[in-house]
């Protein structure tokens, strides 16, 4: 057995399971739960160990270094020998998979250039906020064909500008068959970690993601325990319901305030969910947590990291791997004692923070300078 149940559904039956009640953590995280293998482990004393390699996953690609969510973004990625690289997931009108961060696409392609879309501009309520622009559930694949990738960072990554307009959205097939050459090319395996964008907002329209994803992943063979895929989500619902769908490991995003959007009305927070007795339920659908890097170093009143949370070590007692989000090179995305001088965009001393996660135990942190992770995890190791 494993922390997860590993049942496959038949296709027919993948409405039925996508509309079943799941059980959500509870407001008070003291509650007592049921525990599957879990418990088992602990009985004999068996927390997981820190992998012999963390692993590092290119943020959204290598996006320090081009347009995040491009095929040239994750070729270079995997050019940086990053173990993962990262595909966040929305849907087109038509139902495809493409690799955006939002649904919304002024801030990372050309489409308010695009005349012929102007009247697709309009405003919508996203995970309870009001949002205007234009939104790819409104464009078909062919149409988002049109559009290129823009920089989302320029002031802070101006170099990367000069590759504003060249580089198409790509879809999930299409960043799987790069994953597939590149493999062949390197004589080595390399990971896909797709996150589901938005995943209570899609179900609502009739765009449920989680459906074309487990069919990609099947047609691709990334639908095993042991694939080198986890699929990722700051949801709870969806993760209980791919569970049920595919045996691909899943990870558990949390953020360091807040809460999943899909269990608003009861309350549940990130802080419940990371905690002790709620890393316990969530080793019963998923296989990973991937907290805020400050929910493994805290900071104090200066913006210093302090002494590490007790999280790695809950969560590997319950069974779970940890993968945090997201380490960059520039100052203004380090903790204050990793920085260095005072320009903001300046590279710092991000070897220092990753240094320090892996000390703290984790299992793999996303990092959008992939070469800057693997220098210092190898570093690390040595
Ligand atoms: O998926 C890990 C991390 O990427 C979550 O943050 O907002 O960059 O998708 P975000
Ligand atoms: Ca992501």
């Amino acid at each position: 057995m494993t922390p997860r149940t590993l049942r496959r559904m038949a296709p027919a039956s993948l409405l039925a399971v996508t509309a079943l009640t799941v059980s959500t953590l509870p407001a008070d995280a003291t509650a007592p739960v049921e525990r599957a293998i879990p418990a088992a482990a602990k009985a004999k004393g068996k927390a997981l160990q820190q992998l012999d390699v963390p692993l590092v996953f290119g943020h959204r690609g290598a996006s320090g270094y081009r347009p995040e969510h491009t095929l040239a973004a994750y070729e270079l990625a995997i050019r940086m020998g990053a173990d993962f690289i990262e595909p966040d997931l929305v849907s087109t009108k038509d139902g495809v998979l493409v690799t955006r961060h939002e649904n919304e696409i002024s801030g990372t392609t050309d489409v308010a250039d695009h005349p012929e879309f102007a009247s697709r501009r309009t405003t919508k309520t996203i995970d309870g906020a009001s949002i205007t622009g234009w939104f790819t559930e409104d464009f078909t694949l062919a149409e988002l064909k049109t559009l290129r990738a823009e920089e989302r960072l320029p002031q802070v990554r101006p170099g990367n500008t000069r590759y504003d307009g060249r580089f198409e959205i790509p879809t999930l097939v299409e960043v799987l068959r790069l994953v597939q050459t590149w493999e062949k090319r390197l004589g080595t395996k390399i990971g896909v970690s797709p996150e589901t964008k938005h995943p209570t907002y899609f179900d609502s329209i009739g765009l449920s993601l989680e459906e074309p994803l487990v069919a990609t992943l099947e047609r691709f063979g990334l639908d095993r325990r042991k694939s080198n895929a986890v699929i990722q989500s700051f949801e709870v619902s969806n993760l209980k319901d791919l569970d049920q769908l595919i045996d691909t490991p899943l990870v558990q995003l949390t953020g360091a305030s807040g809460g999943p959007f899909d269990l608003k009305a009861q309350g549940t927070t990130y802080a419940q969910i990371v905690s002790a007795q709620g890393l316990e339920q969530v080793s019963r659908y998923a296989d990973w947590v991937g907290p805020e890097k400050s929910q493994v170093l805290p900071r104090n009143a200066a913006g210093a990291t302090t002494t590490p949370s007790a999280l790695v070590r809950d969560a590997h007692r319950a069974g779970l791997r940890v993968t945090v989000y997201t380490v960059r090179d520039e100052n203004q995305f380090l903790p204050v004692n990793f920085r260095v001088g005072v320009d903001p965009v300046a590279k710092g001393d991000v070897r220092g923070e990753i240094v320090q996660l892996l000390d703290a135990g984790v299992d793999g942190f996303f990092a959008d300078f992939p070469d800057s992770g693997v220098d210092a995890r190898d570093s690390w190791l040595r």
